[in-house]
């Protein structure tokens, strides 16, 4: 079956009390909210990976400055329900750019949601042909806690993308003032994301190559600035820009992150495909964690895409996965052990996932790197089965 469209309503109308609460328990839809005013949606609509942007407007004509609002903070099409008949504003709405379809109320609920499916349909022929036929996958390794076990878990996976499954691999230092992802390499990067973002110009992949450290696995490392004082510069939009062009050229970015949600973090959140939440057996850990699916939710960011990885499962610490599970009410998709070979391997500079691959923790990872990949290929042959039939 195909994944539920994830829709956000914004404006006012005649009648969309009633299509709304039916759009909200549709289960083709997921409905992510809905706002009167597109000011008050700004976070959802940027942050929140939607298909298709619903507005209601009272309005006779086009609704432009509404329209142009919300372009300015999402892509997704936008389909506008109106109450009132006119043709000045359908011709308007028709000629807009980003406007899908334009549905005069009343109608019924499943001629609102075919029009949904059609807009959706069409803004990923959009991206397909949008000149970018690459696109990467974005993979955020993420805890709420210092030393929980991000860099190493980002380093790792990265590092077996790149050499055991022959992916075109990169690996994003956003930890900017205190990252350790080269060190962990064992590399001492001459160019960093600093110099990368400083430098004059447009940001493009040819750009993007000249600043990348090279590991002989294979994989690609941007690495954080060398000064903590010159991670201001890497801005919300500097970070963005260099996440799009990053798709073009990589099969996966691995994001490696610090604690904090700045701004070059929800730049990145509102980019990625899967969210690898690092967790620990310990209470501060579990708390935090708590708290920053709270946050995720208010940025509208899919549950569906998070996935939670327990480091050190196999410590007798007096708390089992169960009670993880049950604290934080969602399942532990994968688990790495405690293992000696990652502080030996941090302090040679040679991650285990391809220097010690018979490791209990080697092992493990290829785990996760495989089930990344294999979770990767239906959400292609849907988007393609989707492309047939629009
Ligand atoms: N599975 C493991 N087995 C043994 N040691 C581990 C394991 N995972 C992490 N460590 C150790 O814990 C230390 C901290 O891990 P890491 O640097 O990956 O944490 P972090 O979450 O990136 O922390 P920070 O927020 O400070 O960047 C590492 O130096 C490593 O030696
Ligand atoms: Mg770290």
């Amino acid at each position: 079956m195909n994944e539920p469209i994830r829709i956000y309503v914004t404006g006012s109308c005649e009648g969309l009390d009633r299509i709304r609460e039916a759009l909200s328990t549709h289960p083709d839809l997921d409905f992510v909210g809905w706002s009167e005013h597109v000011a008050e949606a700004t976070a959802a609509l940027a942050g929140g990976h939607l298909r298709v942007v619903v507005h209601a407007t009272r309005s006779t004509s086009f609704p432009g400055g509404e329209v142009a609002a919300i372009r300015e903070q999402t892509r997704a099409p936008i389909v506008i329900l109106a109450s009132g008949e006119s043709t000045a504003l359908l011709e308007e709405a028709l000629d807009a750019e980003g406007v899908a379809d334009v549905l005069l109320l009343p109608q019924l609920t499943e001629n609102v949601v075919f029009a949904l499916r059609k807009a959706a349909h069409a803004g990923r022929r959009l991206v397909a042909e949008g000149g970018t036929s690459r696109q990467g996958r974005i993979i955020t390794v993420f805890s709420p806690k210092g030393g929980t076990g991000k860099t190493v878990t980002a380093t790792n996976l990265a590092a077996s993308f790149a050499k055991h499954e022959g992916k075109r691999t990169l690996l994003l230092d956003l930890d900017l003032q205190f990252g350790d992802a080269a060190i962990m390499l064992g590399l001492e990067p001459e160019k960093t994301i600093y110099d990368l973002v400083v430098a004059p110009g447009e940001l493009d992949s040819e750009k993007l190559a000249g600043y990348i450290t090279k590991h002989t696995c294979g994989l690609d490392i941007l690495p954080a600035p060398l000064r903590p004082e010159d991670a201001e510069l890497v801005t919300e939009s500097k970070l963005a820009r260099l996440l799009e062009v990053a798709r073009e050229s990589y099969d996966l970015i691995v994001v490696d992150t610090s604690p904090f949600f700045h701004g070059p973090m929800l730049a990145t959140l509102d980019r990625t495909d899967e969210l690898l939440m690092v967790c620990g057996l310990d209470v501060p850990t579990l708390k935090n964690v708590r708290l920053s699916m709270q946050t995720l939710e208010l940025l509208s960011f899919p549950a569906s895409r998070i996935k939670f990885v327990l480091n050190r499962a196999n410590s007798k610490v007096g708390m089992k996965k169960s009670e993880v599970e049950g604290a934080l009410d969602v399942k532990i998709g994968f688990e790495i052990p405690s293992d000696r070979a990652v502080p030996l391997g941090v302090n040679r500079g040679a991650p285990p996932a391809i220097a010690d691959t018979g490791s209990d923790f080697a092992k493990a990872i290829r785990v996760v790197a495989k089930s990344l990949l294999v979770a990767e290929q239906p959400k292609k042959k849907r988007m393609f089965a989707a492309l047939a039939r629009a």
